[in-house]
């Protein structure tokens, strides 16, 4: 083991849908470096129903006694609030927030339910708004505390999002909306908390969970692509969040990164690419569209889902 590996030694951690998959081998990772987790899991099924306590009951056994479960529905403010607190009770701080629990409903949007997008906002969104919401004044709290002898370098959040809120996928409307939306809550979350150095940031996971167990492949492209997502391990997210949580990587935020196996990725985000001016505010429709055609028609950006763009052999 390297001198170094208890660099998170002292530091408490609240990890979302810690109890499987990403999660877990997040909240393993931390822990194996010296912090301690709180792991908010509902043992609930992809699509959220059946909430199982004993799915948290075994990672909690697996993950031993620097973890502590929280048998709860992270998609309220209470719930929340409770997760938050249970690390303070517990361990009379919190400096790390992985914000990780997601629920799937895929629809296509002509065949619109209402009542799955809502659940999947609920939880997937406003579940990370909530973690944020709760957890942001005790990290600036601590912030705040610090003194010149021991300055506070430390607050740290990752949330975990997906291509599919960059790219798009068919049927993915709901989850690809709650995944976007993490992204503009990670930017905006990230300026607010920057003077109290506290750094927010993005990870767009691949790897293997019961999730891409799941997928049902509908051609030979898409056989393809489950064989090779079942063999990307969640340990590389893991190590992705270890370093964001570190010393090192004071400073970075506000930031989209992507990893998959031993691929690591930053994101571009998005900034306008091209421009032209009008004539008038009220441009004449033959205006619009030469002008579109002359500056952007090279710029647009392929109408293509994550799965295609990232149909490649993967480093494992
Ligand atoms: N696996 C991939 O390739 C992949 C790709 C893109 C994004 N992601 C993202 O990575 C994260 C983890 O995904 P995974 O593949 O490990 O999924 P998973 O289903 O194996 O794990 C999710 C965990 O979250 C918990 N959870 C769900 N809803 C909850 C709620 N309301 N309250 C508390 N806990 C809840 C579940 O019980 C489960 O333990 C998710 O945010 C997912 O969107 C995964």
């Amino acid at each position: 083991m390297p001198q170094n590996h208890l660099t998170l030694a002292g530091r408490v951690a609240l990890v979302t849908g810690g109890a499987r998959g990403i999660g877990f081998a997040i909240a393993e990772k931390l822990i194996q470096h010296g912090a301690k987790v709180v792991v908010a899991d509902s043992g609930g099924a992809i699509d959220g129903s059946s909430p199982d306590p004993s799915v948290l009951q075994e990672a909690i056994d697996r993950l031993g006694k620097h973890s502590l479960g929280c048998q709860l529905d992270i998609g309220s403010a209470d719930a929340a609030q409770t997760a938050v607190a249970a690390a303070v009770d517990q361990w009379g701080r919190l400096d790390i927030v992985i914000n990780n629990a997601a629920i799937l409903r895929d629809h296509f949007i002509f065949k619109a339910k209402e009542a799955d997008f809502e659940e999947v906002i609920r939880v997937n969104l406003a579940g990370y708004y909530y973690v944020l919401a709760a957890a942001a004044p005790i990290l600036r709290g601590q912030a705040k505390r610090a003194d010149q002898d021991s300055p506070y370098t430390w607050g740290r959040v990752v949330n975990i999002v997906s291509t599919a809120g960059f790219y798009g996928n068919y049927g993915q409307s709901s989850y690809a909306s709650s995944k976007s939306g993490i992204f503009g809550l990670t930017r905006a979350a990230a300026l607010d908390l920057a003077r109290a150095k506290i750094t927010v940031n993005a990870i767009a996971p691949f790897a293997r969970s019961r999730v891409t167990e799941m997928i049902v492949p509908a051609n030979e492209e898409q056989a393809i692509y489950k064989e090779r997502a079942l063999r990307i391990k969640p340990q590389s997210v893991a190590s992705m969040v270890y370093w964001l949580c570190s010393e090192r990587a004071q400073g970075i935020s506000g930031q989209l990164f992507g990893v998959r196996g031993r691929e690591v990725f930053l994101f571009s985000q998005p900034r306008p690419v091209r421009q032209f001016t009008m004539e008038s505010t009220e441009a004449p429709l033959d205006e619009l569209a030469e002008k579109a055609e002359e500056n952007f028609r090279d710029s647009y950006t392929e109408l293509v889902t994550d799965l295609e763009s990232f149909n490649s052999k993967p480093l494992v």
